[in-house]
């Protein structure tokens, strides 16, 4: 059978993309909405998703809420999957940085990055679970082979190491771990299970920390942003020579939940502009 990407592929199909207001995930949102799909684009920030959704042409639902809080991801999920009836692709995308130097790092400094990049999605997931594997085994008893999504986003500070990051580096790398268990329990439902780890991509988390933007979480401001020396130094050990685009960074992801990917299974596919710099095995 040839797999041929239709302009529709992801018709009728209902997607749930974290973090989807701006950056990043909007590119995903806007480009699964291309493609046919339904989308639930959740986010923190209640008046970006809103710009955001308002400004994406396609069938857009707006979850608000802080991933990090009792209760959020079960109810995003619970959203998502009573809208239409159906999930079939889940992006776990939302994240921001707290930045500092390992020594000086206080525990709740440390929790927040395990809390937004590792136990966020854990229960983002948790709570998909049965609305992405009870379809699946209706579909295998039927005899019809259908591929279900899920996309973790990792960094190559998670895979990697990256100084300042302990924290970040600690989550990204735990959704790897995630990612490759989840692919195991769940691949004989075709469900794939992936992750992509971008390198630099200019977003407000990268920015030049001059112009930093403040994220405010659980009643904590932290701000983004890399100082310029260090953005300089990073495009010179980037083979292609620069930062990637957001739209570029989510080309990684609209791959992995495309039909062209269905044989790719628990992988972690680096989307860095060939930039490899850190501790690798
Ligand atoms: N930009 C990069 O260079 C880079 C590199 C590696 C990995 N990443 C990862 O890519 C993802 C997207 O980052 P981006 O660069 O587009 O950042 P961004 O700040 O542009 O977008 C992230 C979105 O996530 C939302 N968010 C943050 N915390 C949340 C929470 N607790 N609950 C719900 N929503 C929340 C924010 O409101 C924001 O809209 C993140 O997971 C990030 O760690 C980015």
């Amino acid at each position: 059978m040839t797999v041929t990407l239709e302009p529709g592929f992801l018709d009728g199909r209902v997607a749930l993309v974290t973090g989807g207001a701006r950056g990043i995930g909007l590119e995903v949102v806007r480009g699964l909405a291309s493609h046919g799909a339904s989308v639930v684009l959740c986010d923190l920030d209640a008046d970006a998703a809103h710009a955001a959704a308002e400004a994406t042409p396609g069938d857009i639902r707006v979850v608000t809420g802080d991933l990090t809080a009792d209760g959020v991801p079960e109810r995003v999920v619970a959203e998502a999957a009573g809208w239409h009836d159906r999930l079939d692709v889940v992006v776990n995308n939302a994240g921001y940085t707290w930045d500092g130097m390992a020594h000086k790092m206080g525990d709740r400094q440390f929790q927040a990055m395990l809390d937004i990049h590792l136990v966020a999605p854990f229960r983002i997931l948790r709570a998909a679970a049965p609305h992405l594997r009870e379809p699946a085994k209706r579909d295998a008893a039927a005899g019809r082979e259908v591929f279900r999504k899920v996309v973790n986003v990792s960094s190559t500070s998670g895979v990697m190491g990256n100084p300042g990051q302990a924290n970040y580096a600690a989550g990204k790398a735990g959704i790897v771990g995630v990612t490759k268990t989840l692919a195991r329990e769940w691949g004989a439902l075709r469900i794939n299970v992936n992750a992509v780890a971008f390198g630099f991509v200019d977003t407000r988390l990268t920015s030049d920390a001059a112009d930093a933007e403040v994220v405010v979480v659980d009643g904590a401001a932290h701000e983004l942003g890399v100082p310029t020396a260090v953005r300089e130094q990073v495009s010179a050990s980037i083979p292609l020579g620069r930062f990637g685009t957001p739209e570029e960074a989510a080309g990684g992801v609209l791959f992995l939940c495309s039909p062209w990917s269905d044989f790719v299974h628990g992988q972690v596919l680096n989307v860095t502009g060939g930039q490899l710099t850190g501790m690798s095995s």
